[in-house]
This record gives structure tokens, C-alpha cells and sequence, in this order.
């Protein structure tokens, strides 16, 4: 099997015979002749599923589905307009009414609401404390469907996937990954044994802080068309130029996680000495108390481009340290070449309620920087004289 940077740059297999071009185009086209004219035959796409109405299946979308699919070492993925999409999609097709979801409260917060917001349909949520040993502890066959992020946001507590997936397997329950923050280049957890891979595309994956997209990755085949008819009923699917973007920023994958995780961790080392910084979260740190379940899990020692910390101070001054640099903006997101930084408790973990946050140690101090591409001692000189405003 080819290697991940190579899948990500060839792994569409697109070729086009008449004009040997090997970049997929973007079909813009809504609509496909139904039937082929010389056969009559129904049209397929290379999945054997119909191809005549863009919110079905679409060729660009297609092209970059085959390289989700080969970056997550599955048989196949769906493509989505964005990873609530993705998560949403997934998650009407998984979950039944009656049914309960396990999920670590320190989860990405739309996600915790959607699925309280799934109560109206009668399913039930059970939340944990994010640690591989209150997740395994609160397995049971009371619970249907596991939902749980490799690296929670945005204290970056590792979740030890293969652990809660041999129990899962055990007792028949279903577990769903949200990736995102790990990214196929270091993790894998389908070969871990969870069910279903998420992302939202948007972050490492598009790269660029230009576009939404989102995918789900299975090697269950039959999941893989009933996730496929939720997309098509929910109308979730990813735009064909918006596909192309991705399919654009994805060749440079891995050569891009690598830097954000080389700043990052330099970063957490400077802010780990700076007298205005109390805490630093970040798995790469040797004193961190994942980082050696990180070291286990994640490939060549990376470990992303985020980085939390706590300031001296409260709201007030974390706020003057978000407002005052200049390279680093002030939103939300990450995992694209602009480094950006927010204040949790205001934006991602907004939706997760104050008991919980101060259970998993977001105050109002913390900051959660992602780290871009610029110049390392750029991004350092912008942290330092921001730090130095309060
Ligand atoms: C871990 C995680 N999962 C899912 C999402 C949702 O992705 P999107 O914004 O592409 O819908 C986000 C967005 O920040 C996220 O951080």
C-alpha cells in the first residue's frame, strides 16, 4: 500500500483518457444524463451507486472521497459540506429513537448540543468525564453508540481509542472517532478498531482556513450506504468547487501537520518558561500526563498544532492577550496556515455547560492557540508581546 503523502496527491485516481489530464476537474453540473445512450444502462459511479443528480453523487466529489477513504485506510468514505455535517449525517444513520449515546463531556460543544437537541427524537445522552477510564468504566449494554474525539478540545486530554474500542467490540457497541484533532497523518482509528472515522475537513485536512467540508470513513459497507442516504435526504453534500478546494489542499497534508506540530511544540516550550503563562496543555510536552499514551498512539512523534494555556489573571486579561497580537487572530477554528487563537469558555466550549468546563479545567484564563505556518519567531514575538500587555 502507497504511503499517506503519496495517497494524498494521487489517491483520487482520476485520469481523463481523452486529454491525459490527471487533475479532477470541477463538474459543475447538477444533472447527468440518467442512462448511458449506447447501452441504456442505468449511469454509475465507480461505488455502483447512480449517478444523475449532484446531491447524490457528484465526479469531483467522488475524486476527493477516494482519497478520504485511502487517508483513513477504509474501503470507502462520504464526503460532507462541513464535519457537523458529517457528524449529523452519520449519527441520524447510526442512532435510533430509545437509544443511548456515550460522550465525554468535553467534547466539541455543537456536537454535545446536537445531540441533546436529538432528545426530541428520544435519544438519550450519557456524558463522562473525557478519560479512557471513565469512558470504559461507563460502557455498559445500556449504551448504543460511543462518540469521543482522539485529543478532547481544548485541554488536550489523549483518548486511548484501541482500549475504549476492544470494550466497545466486547460488549457490541458502537464507536464513532471525531479525528479531527490528531488528522489521518498521525492516527488512524479504524485500525484501532472504532466503527466510524469523522472529520471536520475543514481543519488540517483542507488546511487553509478557506473552506468547509467534513467526511465520515467505514469499512462497513452497508453503513457506508445508509450514511451515503442520510447525505441524500439531509442534503449534506460537499459543493463540487468547495471538493475542489480540498482535493487542492489535501496533496500538502502532511508536510503541513508536521510544521504545525514542530511550532507547536516549540511554542509550548516557550510558554511553559514565560512568567505570565500558569499552565500549558499541550501532548507533546515530556511532562504532559498524556505524553506517553501519545507517543504510543500517534505516528513520528507529532502531535498537532494546538497548544491551551492558562494566563495569569481572568477574563479580562486573556482577552487583552487575545486582542492585542498582530499576526494571530483572534478566532475561532484552526488547523489552517493562519495561526489563530480564541478563549474556549467563549467560543467552542460555550455550549458545554460551567459545571462541567471547571471539571475539565476551562476557565476563563484559558486560550487555545493554533498554531499556523507563519515563521516560528514571528508567532513567538506576536505571543510575547501580546503576554506582556498584562
Ligand atoms: C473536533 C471538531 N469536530 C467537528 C467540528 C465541526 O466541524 P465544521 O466546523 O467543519 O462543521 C469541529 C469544528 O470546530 C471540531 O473542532
Amino acid at each position: 500500500m502507497r504511503k499517506l503523502q503519496t495517497e494524498a496527491i494521487h489517491g483520487h485516481v482520476f485520469y481523463d483518457e481523452k486529454f491525459g489530464a490527471f487533475i479532477p476537474p470541477i463538474y459543475l453540473s447538477v444533472v447527468y444524463e440518467q442512462f448511458e445512450r449506447t447501452t441504456g444502462e442505468v449511469r454509475r459511479t465507480d461505488r455502483d451507486l447512480e449517478l444523475k443528480y449532484s446531491r447524490e453523487e457528484n465526479p469531483t466529489v467522488r475524486a476527493l472521497e477516494r482519497i478520504f477513504a485511502r487517508l483513513e485506510k477504509t474501503i470507502d468514505a462520504i464526503a460532507f459540506n462541513s464535519g457537523m455535517g458529517s457528524i449529523s449525517s452519520t449519527l441520524f444513520a447510526l442512532i435510533n429513537s430509545g437509544e443511548t449515546v456515550l460522550i465525554p463531556y468535553e467534547s466539541y460543544g455543537t456536537t454535545i448540543q446536537l445531540l441533546d437537541n436529538m432528545g426530541k427524537y428520544g435519544v438519550k445522552v450519557r456524558k463522562v468525564y473525557p478519560s479512557t477510564e471513565k469512558i470504559i468504566e461507563n460502557l455498559n449494554r445500556d449504551v448504543n453508540l460511543v462518540f469521543v474525539e482522539t485529543m478532547t478540545n481544548p485541554t488536550l486530554k489523549v483518548i486511548d481509542v484501541g482500549e475504549v474500542a476492544k470494550v466497545a467490540r466486547e460488549l457490541g457497541v458502537k464507536l464513532i472517532v471525531d479525528n479531527t484533532f490528531a488528522s489521518p497523518v498521525i492516527f488512524n482509528p479504524i485500525n484501532a478498531g472504532a466503527h466510524v472515522v469523522i472529520h471536520s475537513a475543514t481543519k488540517y485536512i483542507a488546511g487553509h482556513n478557506d473552506v468547509l467540508g467534513g467526511f465520515s470513513a467505514t469499512d462497513d459497507i452497508e453503513l457506508i450506504r445508509e450514511i451515503w442516504d442520510w447525505r441524500r435526504k439531509l442534503g449534506t453534500i460537499i459543493q463540487p468547487f468547495d471538493a475542489y478546494l480540498i482535493l487542492r489542499g489535501v496533496k500538502t497534508l502532511k508536510l503541513r501537520f508536521k510544521k504545525h506540530s514542530e511550532s507547536a511544540l516549540a511554542i509550548a516550550e516557550f510558554l511553559q518558561e514565560h512568567p505570565k503563562v500558569v499552565e500549558v496543555y499541550y501532548p507533546g510536552l515530556k511532562d504532559s500526563p498524556y505524553y506517553s499514551l501519545a507517543c504510543r498512539m500517534f505516528k513520528e512523534k507529532m502531535f498537532g498544532g494546538v497548544v491551551s494555556f492558562k494566563i495569569r489573571g481572568g477574563i479580562n486579561e486573556a482577552k487583552k492577550v487575545l486582542l492585542s497580537t498582530a499576526i494571530i487572530k483572534p478566532s475561532p477554528s484552526l488547523g489552517g496556515t493562519e495561526s489563530l487563537m480564541t478563549i474556549p469558555a467563549l467560543s467552542s466550549a460555550k455550549y458545554i455547560p460551567k459545571e462541567y468546563r471547571g471539571k475539565v479545567g476551562i476557565t476563563d484564563n484559558l486560550l487555545r492557540l493554533s498554531v499556523g505556518l507563519e515563521d516560528i519567531d514571528d508567532i513567538i514575538e506576536d505571543l510575547d508581546r501580546a503576554l506582556s500587555r498584562i
